[in-house]
């Protein structure tokens, strides 16, 4: 069993980016900026993988210091920014955990996509990363993260099996949920099609009630928390896929 978002870091650009739409969730992430009346210049993108966000950022003239701890993740990342030689003094990456992650500056706003919060599988471990994220935030800073909600672990990962194919590997995915903790185990079985071995991945995602994100962004010091359904600013729903969360310093 390997480490998440190791070896399949190879593959994550071509599975993704056939899955989903970022362009248009890095513009509904700009226009949640546009209705707080926020002109955000420096932007930490929090477990940012392998920086598909941050790049189209970086493409609309944002500056970006991007986290995470996949160190083969950020080779990806590191490899697309080598031929963006416009974009490479705009970037800073760092190879961290969002728990315990130190930077030199503050910043205007902090992103985080794609589920990675849901990674944290302790209260204590949000808490941890909250507060980092309040300290680097400067003043009236922004902070948007979006969430798998339970309701979508519960129901429609639940312990259920998909199969999915990109061009280059072919991957069964395996949950399993655990209603007492809210936490789905996923298991990545990955077939690549070239002469590379079959390889597996074990993956957990925790389910937070909105109560308890609340509760910790509050207690680290945010002081305004909206929660839409994602991709629209209409209040979430308990049965809502993944909601948005966006904190106000
Ligand atoms: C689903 S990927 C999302 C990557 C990127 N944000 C995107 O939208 O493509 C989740 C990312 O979270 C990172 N991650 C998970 N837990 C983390 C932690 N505790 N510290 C740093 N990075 C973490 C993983 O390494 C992975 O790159």
């Amino acid at each position: 069993m390997e480490r998440c978002f190791s070896k399949f870091a190879q593959f994550y650009d071509e599975f993704m980016l056939k899955l989903v739409d970022y362009k248009n969730w890095v513009g509904y992430v700009i226009s949640i900026w546009n209705f707080f009346n926020l002109k955000p210049k420096v932007v930490l993108d929090l477990a940012c993988g392998t920086g598909i966000p941050s790049i189209i950022l970086l493409k609309k003239g944002y500056q970006i210091i991007g986290v995470d701890k996949s160190k083969e993740m950020l080779e990806v990342f590191k490899r697309k920014i080598e031929s963006y030689p416009d974009l490479k003094n705009k970037v800073i990456i760092i190879e961290s955990d969002i728990t315990n992650f130190n930077l030199d500056t503050q910043v205007d706003a902090c992103v985080s996509f794609y589920d990675s919060i849901n990674y944290l599988l302790k209260e204590e471990d949000l808490e941890k990363c909250f507060s980092l994220v309040y300290k680097f935030l400067k003043e009236k800073g922004i902070f948007s993260f979006d969430m798998n909600t339970i309701f979508v672990l519960e129901n429609f990962w639940a312990n259920n099996k998909f199969v999915r194919e990109s061009k280059n590997i072919k991957t069964i995915w395996e949950n399993q949920f655990d209603k007492k903790l809210k936490i789905s185990t996923l298991y990545l079985k990955c077939y690549p099609k070239n002469k590379q071995e079959f390889f597996t991945e074990i993956h957990q995602e925790r389910g937070y009630e909105y109560k308890t994100i609340i509760k910790i962004l509050k207690k680290v010091g945010f002081k305004k928390i909206k929660i839409f359904q994602h991709l629209t600013f209409l209040p979430a729903k308990k049965d809502s896929l993944r909601v948005m969360f966006v904190a106000l310093k």
